[in-house]
């Protein structure tokens, strides 16, 4: 389902936090704001936050691009997916993924069976403008962001798609984007049909 309306009211925010019975998982592309609007949503719905990224730099006492250039990609997925194995099978929370997390089918699977899954779309230009400015990022190092982008989104999109949810352009205003989320959850008939 994709999501456009907006303002649910505190009583609709209270309920549907209330029936939130797993982690709510946001996937999609690097610097589409998942961590920012993760952190945003879990202080609404009164979750705790866990940002997979920094799950992964924390268990491997590295930084995510210490990880790629010492052990390379491979090693770093490997990581991913035990961090989100990990993650998932704790309570309820709000969990921000890197951007290749959802394209692993073994998470996939396990966020698609026990979570519910929200991909924020948006423009590559307007994400590559924003990595750009951002952190490092070592699948971008020394390329043109545009270019990693688009070739990305093309492989990805089509996977992100399978989400339980999906937000369009969600790189307006956080707290825009969020209101998004939350409508999306209170009208959404797309959840697991056991998180009803
Ligand atoms: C990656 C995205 C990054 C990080 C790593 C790989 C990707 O996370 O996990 O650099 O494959 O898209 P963000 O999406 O938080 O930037």
């Amino acid at each position: 389902m994709t999501i456009e309306t907006r303002s649910p009211s505190d009583s609709a925010i209270k309920a549907i936090a209330a029936r939130i019975d797993r982690p709510l998982v946001l996937v999609g592309m690097m610097g589409v704001g998942k961590s920012t609007i993760g952190r945003k949503l879990a202080q609404l719905l009164a979750l705790p936050f866990r940002d997979a990224d920094d799950e992964i730099e924390k268990a491997a006492q590295l930084s995510i691009t210490e990880i790629f250039e010492r052990f390379g990609e491979a090693h770093f997925r490997d990581g991913e997916r035990r961090v989100l194995a990990r993650l998932i099978a704790g309570p309820p929370r709000v969990i921000a993924t890197g951007g290749g997390a959802f394209i692993n089918e073994q998470t996939r699977q396990l966020i698609l069976e026990r979570c519910i899954s929200v991909w924020l779309d948006a423009e590559i230009e307007i994400l590559a403008a924003r990595v750009s400015r951002g952190r490092d990022r070592p699948l971008l190092r020394g390329q043109d962001p545009l270019a990693v982008l688009a070739r990305l989104a093309d492989q990805r999109n089509p996977i992100y798609a399978e989400a339980h949810l999906i937000v369009r352009s969600a790189t307006g205003p956080h707290d825009e984007v969020v209101e998004r989320i939350v409508s999306g959850l209170v009208e959404s008939g797309a959840w697991p049909a056991s998180a009803l």
